[in-house]
This record gives structure tokens, sequence and C-alpha cells, in this order.
């Protein structure tokens, strides 16, 4: 579970920093940097994965618009990155057998350059990076990956508490990325499970649309929504039990109808021939509705909730989920999944959700009322920034809503300014 995420020195972040609960929707109008906050999510996975500059293609943009670029054109040169969370108690080692993780509230940082290479171009090095066991109020209790000051080697914390040093000059990649020993550094390798459970759900109905082959059935559903048939079948059969069969299919089958009230049933229909399977929907007047003729909002509406399912014990990031879907549906769709969310939280893999959307609707909803309430929505700015070293530049913020009962340390919008963003919205 990701609890708080600090950056400075990528895209529109400068000195950013969100304390994350499990819930959460990021509101804000067009460029304000909800995608960017969610690219650097996805960087920080790619980075526990493999070469630091192919995690920084994954971005838009790719290295070109990795660092902040200022008013006049400049760029800085580094970005520092830092994310506090808690790991599960439990790792699986190589032979699979469960490994205790002694510290399971972690504070990850990651700092990354670029330098020019050999070949012409240009890469990312990595400048720092540690880990840290911390306590509930953020202190640090014991490090278990650090730098030597001097040196500047990596030094990593053994379970058997000896110390191992690695790294020479300008690393491609991050110590992290490296680790794969679950008895030696449980912690760590906890670590690099969370990371690669983090997702950006990024739906097209045309890629929900498409049929499951039988040669990917192992396979989750992709970022896009493909797939959909083969990660619905798995749900069922994982989940199932002898009272429900289908498990939490049943769950997803009632939560669409309650999103899209048209469509009463779904189902998944094999094609031996084929070798394949598809998602077909049963409507109102009892219509079977094949995927490929369902709307759009039906269709992105299930891949939506199928990453939520599909991702217990990970962190799903949802990209504007209002895209074709009708403007109260979409606030009952982010209820659902807020309600979905809190219901697992007493669950061994709870799922952790961060939505983003621009649709002023949402901002009507809010209610004070579980589970779309003023405390569970941020409100994401861009405003200039001067001074605090450094050309002038327009930068990402976070603000908290008028109404937002929780003692969050981050500033608060006026009364008269959420009043004129409402305005706004509404023309
Ligand atoms: N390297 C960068 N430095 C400064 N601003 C950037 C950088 N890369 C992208 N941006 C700005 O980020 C904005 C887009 O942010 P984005 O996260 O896509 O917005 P949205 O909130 O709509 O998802 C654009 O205004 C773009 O100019
Ligand atoms: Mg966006």
């Amino acid at each position: 579970m990701l609890t708080r995420i600090e950056i400075d020195g990528f895209k529109t972040f400068r000195d950013f920093s969100l304390d994350v609960p499990p819930f959460l929707v990021l509101l804000g109008r067009n460029a304000s940097g909800k995608s960017n906050l969610f690219e650097a999510l996805q960087f920080l996975r790619g980075a526990s994965e493999g070469n630091l500059s192919d995690a920084a293609k994954q971005v838009r943009g790719g290295l070109d618009q990795f660092f902040h670029r200022y008013a006049d054109g400049t760029t800085m040169d580094t970005a520092s990155f830092a994310v506090e969370l808690s790991v599960p108690e439990t790792v699986k080692d190589e032979l699979d057998a469960d490994a205790p993780v002694l510290r399971t509230r972690l504070r990850y940082e990651l700092v990354v350059g670029i330098v020019d290479s050999h070949s012409g171009g240009r890469s990312l090095v990595l400048r720092g990076e540690s880990v840290s066991a911390i306590s509930a109020d953020g202190e640090v209790i014991e490090p278990l990956l650090s730098q030597d000051e001097v040196t500047r080697q990596f030094i990593l914390t053994r379970r058997d508490r000896g110390e191992a040093h690695v790294g020479g000059p300008l690393p491609v990649r991050s110590v992290l990325s490296t680790i794969t020993s679950a008895p030696v550094y449980p912690e760590l390798v906890a670590l690099r499970q969370v990371f690669s459970r983090w997702m950006t759900a990024q739906i097209e109905p045309d890629c929900v649309r498409e049929p499951s082959s039988y040669d990917d059935e192992r396979e989750p559903m992709t970022p896009r929504g493909a797939n959909v048939a083969n990660a619905l079948r798995r749900l069922a059969v994982e989940t199932g039990t002898i009272d429900r069969p289908e498990g939490v299919f049943n769950d997803l089958r009632s939560e669409l109808h309650a999103v899209v009230p048209d469509i009463i049933d779904l189902r998944i229909e094999d094609d031996p021939k084929r070798r394949q399977r598809d998602v077909v929907f049963t409507d109102r007047s009892r219509q079977s509705v094949p995927a490929v003729a369902a709307s759009d909002g039906t269709l992105r509406t299930l891949g939506l909730l199928t990453a939520v399912h599909e991702n217990r014990g990970g962190l799903v990031c949802l990209e504007e989920p209002e895209n074709g879907i009708h403007p109260p549906h979409l606030v009952n769709l982010l209820e659902i999944i807020g309600e979905r969310v809190r219901r697992s939280e007493v669950d061994r893999m709870p799922v952790q959700v961060l939505s983003s959307t621009h649709a002023p609707v949402v901002a009507k909803a809010l209610t004070g009322t579980d589970p779309l309430r003023p405390s569970v929505v941020v409100f994401v700015d861009v405003v200039s920034r001067v001074g605090g070293g450094g050309p002038a530049s327009r930068v990402s913020k976070i603000l908290r809503l008028p109404e937002d009962s929780t003692s969050a340390a981050e500033p608060r919008m006026t009364k008269s300014e959420w009043r004129r963003y409402l305005a706004a919205g509404e023309r």
C-alpha cells in the first residue's frame, strides 16, 4: 500500500508531495499533471525492473520530456522520487517458500541524472538510491540500502546483519532492480514485488472488444483492456467457492449493472474452433450483445472494474474513466470502486486505486458521505513557481477541498476558488 509520494524535477513536479489514502480521486483541469503523476509511479515500477533509460522511455515524450522544464526552455538535470509504503509480511524465496519480512513500512528514494552516452545519445544514470525501514510517523528506524557519503558506494544491510557493498560510477540501473535473494534481503524483494503490482489502466473500448486467445489464458488484462475475457475467466476460477462458483465475477456482474443499468448480465463464451473466448452481455430486453456490438461506455466500465478486481494486492491508477461514460454513471462507477477498495481493506490483499478525472460532475457529486466524499478527492492545480532556486516555471500543486475534514498537510482551496471551478465546469 502506497502512503506517500514525493517528486522533484520530473515533468511538472517541483518539491511535490502527496499523502495517499487507499482510494483517491485526482480531480483537475486538463494539463494539470494528473497523468504525469501516474507516469512517475510507472517510472518507479520500471526502474525496479530494468535499465533506467528503458523505464524513462515508457513515459510520454521519453527522455526529452523527462526532466522538469522551466519557462525559459532550460531543463533540470536531476529528478528525485520518494515513496513510502507498506509491504506484505512474507515474501516468496526462490524455492517458493515464505521468507518473513521484518520491516513492513518502508521509504524508497531514487535520484536520477542524465549523461551523454558513448553512442552520441543520452541516458539516465543513478545518482542516489536508498531504502529505509520507517516508523508509523515516517521516522527512519533502520537503513536497508544506503550510500557511503565519501566513496558513494551503495551499502546493503543483509538479514544476518552483515553488509554488502555494490556499485561503480554512474550505474545505468537501480540497485533495487538487481536484488533477487528473498532470504538475504526480504524487505527489498518485497518492495520489488509491490512495485511490480502497480499498473495504470487506460482502457480503450476497441481493445476490450477483441476476443481473448487461448494462448494468452494465463496473461492478465493489458492496461488498455485487451485479453479481458481470459482475465474474467481466471478471476472466476481463482476466487470461486462451492457456494459461489464464480467468486468475484458475481460481484463484478452486479457492479457493472449498477453502473450501466441496461446491462443485466454478462458471460464468457468459448469458441474452441478458433481457440478464443469472448465477453457476451445480456441487455434489459434479454438480448445477447456480443462485445463487438456493445457500447463504448459498457466496455470501458467492464475494463475498469476488471482492472480493480484483477489487481488485488496492487495499486491501480485509472486514467480519466469518464471518456465514453454517461456522467451520472461515472459517479456511480467511482462510488462502487471506492466501496470495493474500502471493503478490501480488511483482506489479506487490499487493492488501492488512484483515479484521475476532469469531469465536473464528479466535483458536484461530492456528498460528504461514503465513499465519494471530499476527503477522498484532491484538486490538482497548475501554478507558476518563482524563486526557490532556478528560473520560473509551471508546476503541479495539490489542493485539498474546502469541505475536506482530514488534517492533511496539503494546502486547502478556499470556498470561492472551489465555486469558481464548479462554475467554470458548467460552461
Ligand atoms: N518536462 C516537462 N516539464 C514541464 N512541464 C511538462 C513536462 N512534460 C510535460 N509537461 C506539461 O505537463 C502538462 C500535461 O500534464 P498531464 O499530466 O498530461 O495533464 P493531465 O492533468 O491532463 O493528465 C502539459 O502542460 C505539459 O506541458
Ligand atoms: Mg491526463
